[in-house]
């Protein structure tokens, strides 16, 4: 069990001026930011980050979609992080999330839907690489 996990607020969230409630409840929910930057993926590179989706029929929307304006990308760190973060942003799809969760206030399809979660540590770990080299890591 790693401590940490590594998040994108995605574009439909930044566009509907969501990303300081989102980092808000983060905080209070009581993850440490280790690494935080706003950025934005070409397509080359948010194809790179989902490369693990190529084959499914969704991949060419994700890449478009992650591709479409501005995230912020942060590595988060709590007991726990991956499962105590996936409990907190809720299910994949919006309509499944529980009530409370980040996806269920602020989320709108299942392909527009807020926020990335990773998965497993050995993800958390190379998704946080991903955006953030050591030096950017507290
Ligand atoms: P995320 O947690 O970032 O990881 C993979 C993403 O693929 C997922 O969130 C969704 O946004 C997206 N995704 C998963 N299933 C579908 C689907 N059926 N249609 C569109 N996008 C999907």
């Amino acid at each position: 069990m790693s401590n940490r996990t590594f998040t994108m607020i995605k574009p439909d969230a930044m566009k509907n001026g969501h990303a300081g409630a989102i980092l808000d409840r983060i905080i209070k929910e009581g993850f440490r930011v280790v690494s935080l930057k706003l950025t934005k993926l070409s397509k080359e590179k948010a194809g790179e980050f989902y490369a693990v989706h190529k084959e499914r029929p969704f991949y060419g929307e994700l890449v478009d979609f992650m591709s479409s304006g501005v995230i912020i990308a942060a590595i988060l760190e709590k007991p726990n992080a991956v499962n105590a973060f996936r409990t907190l942003i809720g299910a994949t799809n919006p309509a499944q999330a529980e009530a409370g969760t980040i996806r269920k206030l602020f989320a709108t399809s299942i392909g527009e839907n807020a926020v990335h979660g990773s998965d497993s540590d050995e993800n958390a770990a190379i998704e946080g690489s991903f955006f953030f080299n050591g030096l950017e890591q507290f």
